[in-house]
């Protein structure tokens, strides 16, 4: 009897390769202006030469492979040392502040690894709809997408840091401010239920066939009810221009405004202003992907490039607060007239390019205040989703009832940092959530951070 060739894969199965297909080919597209030298140089301890970001990612399907495709073997034994980030459990590793210290493995070797992983991996994906534990595979193999867009974010970061107006990005003009977005917006407290709460009991096979859909970290979950008083919280980011009247009235010179961390930070690093913001004759200007600007020509714009500790002085000397992600997470997804907590802003639909400023927009930098109306809260609040992601007064802690879906991913980072929201330019749209949480140490700023306040 002839053997049937099959030639259309199931759904699922179908629905994760083209998944794994696109955003392995964002990572090098986002990469593809870099010249050879630019790929290995390390400008700073907390950044990552693109390198590593291209053969980390692939590491991180090579520990898929390693444990759950039998008869697999390691690529090079060399490359597990050179490219795993900060996992006990995949052994020792070279330490991150040495990413930058070597010239091998080359580009060329780190870019055949990724086409041998991106090779094995379509093979493995194609024969795991017979096995048992497909379900499971698939939710691992999601994750590793999810972590890579992750690092194409961080990508963005990275390069901005390496070569900022130097890089030739393809940047797309941005939109103008259709509406003028001032003041806040009262929001009623009682009970309200933090969290991811959707596509529990879901299958992986479901989360595959709809990308954006039912994935979210652990670190969401599970949803849970906390109490929130009335407040009220910014309808738009803080922008440029009320920075500047910060800074103008002498902010940066006035402990009174300062953490003593933040106060630390303004002594012994001469902090004067965000990263990215440079002083010639006097006047202060802010570069990024397109180039030098002055900043008097920028301040319809969400600040950017700000720490927590900047945010918090801010908001102190604006007679305001940081919210809380409970408070923030409320502002976004309920409407006051309505009972239903929606998943973003404007409803339940996926983001698009006139509702929020994220990657896929190509615009390289934050957008004006009032660009995405169509993107706006029930209650009236701007770019909540997009532009820059959020810091909230929250320490970043387990929500009561967490379980760790990935040992070493989000349970060990558990201390010391602050949660930020609503993602920035540089996050995919499948990535983002309104119960999304990030998180970075309190002076971080290097990352596409801004804020708006609360009171
Ligand atoms: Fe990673």
């Amino acid at each position: 009897m002839a053997a049937t060739i099959q030639t259309v894969k199931d759904p699922q199965t179908q629905a994760i390769t083209d998944l794994y297909q696109s955003v392995r080919a964002r990572t090098l597209e986002i990469v593809a202006p870099l010249e050879i030298e630019d790929y290995v140089i390390q400008t700073a301890e907390f950044m990552s030469p693109p390198r590593w970001h291209i053969g980390h990612t692939s590491w991180f399907f090579e520990t898929v492979l390693q444990k759950c495709h039998p008869g697999y073997k390691t690529y090079r034994e060399d490359f597990l040392f050179f490219f795993n980030s900060y996992y006990e459990g995949f052994g020792p590793r070279i330490e991150r502040p040495k990413r930058g210290t070597r010239s091998r493995p080359t580009v060329a070797e780190t870019r055949k690894y990724r086409a041998h992983i991106d090779e094995q991996m379509a093979r493995f994906i194609e024969q795991l709809s017979s096995r048992d534990d497909a379900d499971e595979i698939l939710r691992i193999i999601r994750l590793g997408l999810e972590h890579e867009m992750q690092h194409q974010e961080l990508l963005v970061y990275d390069i901005k840091h390496l070569l900022c107006d130097q890089f030739d990005a393809a940047i797309k003009p941005a939109p103008k401010s259709v509406e003028t977005v001032t003041g806040m917006v009262e929001i009623e407290g009682g009970l309200f239920e933090l969290g991811y709460g959707g596509g529990m009991g879901v299958s992986p096979m479901t989360h595959a066939q709809d990308a954006r859909a039912t994935f979210a970290w652990d670190n969401e979950k599970p949803a849970h009810k906390v109490w929130l008083e009335d407040f009220s919280i910014d309808r738009a980011p803080v922008s440029v221009g009320d920075y500047l009247e910060f800074m103008n009235a002498g902010g940066y010179k006035d402990f009174r405004w300062w953490h003593s961390a933040g106060w630390e930070k303004v002594n012994t690093e001469h902090w004067q202003a965000p990263l990215y913001w440079e002083q010639h004759d006097g006047e202060w200007m802010i570069r990024d992907f397109a180039g030098l600007h002055r900043a008097i020509d920028k301040t319809n714009e969400p600040v950017s490039h700000v720490s927590f500790l900047e945010a918090s002085a801010y908001a102190k000397w604006a007679g305001k607060r940081l919210p809380t992600e409970a408070e923030w997470e409320k502002a976004v997804t309920f409407s006051g007239s309505s009972d239903t907590k929606h998943e973003f802003p404007w409803g339940d639909a996926a983001p698009d390019d006139l509702k929020a400023n994220l990657f896929e927009n190509g615009l390289w930098s934050v957008a004006p205040i009032g660009a995405f109306p169509s993107g706006q809260t029930a209650n009236g609040c701007h770019q909540m989703i997009g532009d820059v992601w959020e810091w909230t007064t929250s320490d970043y802690v387990p929500y009561p009832g967490f379980k760790s879906d990935f040992d070493e991913y989000n349970d060990k980072w558990f201390v010391g940092q602050k949660v930020l929201r609503g993602g920035s330019f540089a996050t995919p749209q499948i990535h983002i959530r309104s119960t999304y949480r990030n998180f970075f140490y309190p002076h971080e700023r290097w990352m596409i951070s801004g804020f708006r306040c609360a009171k």
